[in-house]
């Protein structure tokens, strides 16, 4: 079955592809106000959202299909015990598609694995957010008409926003794109994510969002990611480590694009709304569209029943363990340990679920 778990389960024509069906929609709605009728998408969110859920529900809805689900995980059997791959296959005998948030890394890989129907990852612990970035994308491709040739700055939370490691993997595909890093030093970029998707050369870090500003074209502001901090008192330190207002927006370029994927606390003051180079509201409408089009093209290939998940290109060795406490394994005890040879040479393996590094012992 296919499922859209990390953004490399899209090819970039099928991304393309994607935001041209998601441009039709938004010209044509009329045409595509029946293609879902009769099918079902649960959303099983296990953590707060707001614009993700309801973006997806809003998205069936306009596609002439229905919506069942939970919104937290205290309403679902998962409060009684029961595992990720339990409820999935149970949904899967009432829904067509499945849309999953949940707080643990891989826990939408899990259900991938097990269900029936076609599984959307809507945002697992700090990892990814595939359909985020999809909305980015979208956003990044009508307010600039292409997809490559700009400089981009991602401020905020880079280590804990998974929205910042989902887009700078996918735009890690694209020609021509300069990328800068502007975070405390506690709140870096993870490594093996510089390491993998950034070129030398063409990224910088910086601390300074004033020095930053004038070269960007895109800037992406995040929140500071509360939930996902083990020391509370840390993040009180770094909690108000930006804030863009109209002040330093004139250091910026008249033409730059301003993305957050929202929800804001206080790293853009309200006064910046009204300025013509915010669009974060603008993106979250794009949102709805984008899952539109994805809706659309999972059910189609469900028709067609086209083999995806599980994958299988792991090892199961005993002597490996995934450590990661965020890991869907380190909660669900009968979960086997898989694990991916990345780096033959040196020996890396990692984990299937959260990608976190392991090595043998
Ligand atoms: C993001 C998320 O959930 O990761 N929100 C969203 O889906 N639009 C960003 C965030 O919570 O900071």
């Amino acid at each position: 079955m296919r499922s859209l778990i990390s953004i490399f389960d899209l090819s970039v024509p099928e991304i393309d592809e994607l935001i041209e069906t998601a441009k039709d929609i938004i010209d044509n709605p009329e045409k595509y106000a029946d293609k879902c009728k009769r099918k079902k998408l649960a959303t099983l969110f296990y953590e707060p959202s707001t614009r993700t859920r309801l973006s997806f529900e809003a998205a069936m809805l306009e596609l002439g299909g229905s919506v069942l689900g939970f919104s937290e995980a205290s309403s679902s059997s998962a409060a009684k015990g029961e595992s990720v791959a339990d409820t999935s296959k149970v949904i899967s005998c009432y829904a067509d598609i499945i849309a999953m948030r949940h707080p643990k890394e891989g826990a939408p890989f899990v259900a991938a694995e097990n269900a029936d129907v076609p599984v959307i990852n809507a945002g697992d612990g700090g990892h990814n957010h595939p359909t985020q970035t999809l909305t980015d994308l979208l956003t990044i491709n009508r307010e600039k008409g292409k997809l490559g040739g700009f400089t981009i700055g991602f401020c905020g939370d880079l280590r804990y926003g998974r929205t910042v490691h989902s887009l700078i993997e996918a735009l890690s595909r694209y020609e021509d794109i300069n990328v800068v890093l502007i975070s405390p030093t506690e709140l870096r970029l993870p490594g093996n994510i510089k390491k993998k998707y950034l070129t030398e050369g063409k990224f910088k870090e910086t601390k300074s969002l004033e020095e930053a500003l004038p070269e960007l074209d895109i800037l992406y502001m995040t929140r500071i990611q509360q939930e996902r901090f083990s020391d509370f008192d840390e993040y009180l330190k770094l909690k108000d480590s930006y804030c863009l207002d109209t002040e330093k927006l004139t250091l910026a370029k008249e033409s730059l694009t301003i993305m957050h994927p929202l929800p804001r606390v206080n790293e853009i003051s309200v006064g910046v709304d009204k300025d013509p180079r915010a669009c974060y509201f603008k993106q979250a409408l794009n949102g709805k569209y984008i899952r539109m089009a994805l809706i659309l093209k999972l059910l189609e290939e469900a028709e067609k029943d086209s083999v995806y998940y599980p994958v299988t290109d792991f090892v199961i060795d005993h002597s490996l363990r995934c450590d990661n406490k965020k890991c869907i394994t380190s909660v669900e005890q009968e979960l086997q340990h898989k694990f991916r040879l990345t780096d033959p040479e040196n020996g890396v393996y990692r984990c299937i679920y959260c990608e976190r590094q392991s090595n043998k012992n």
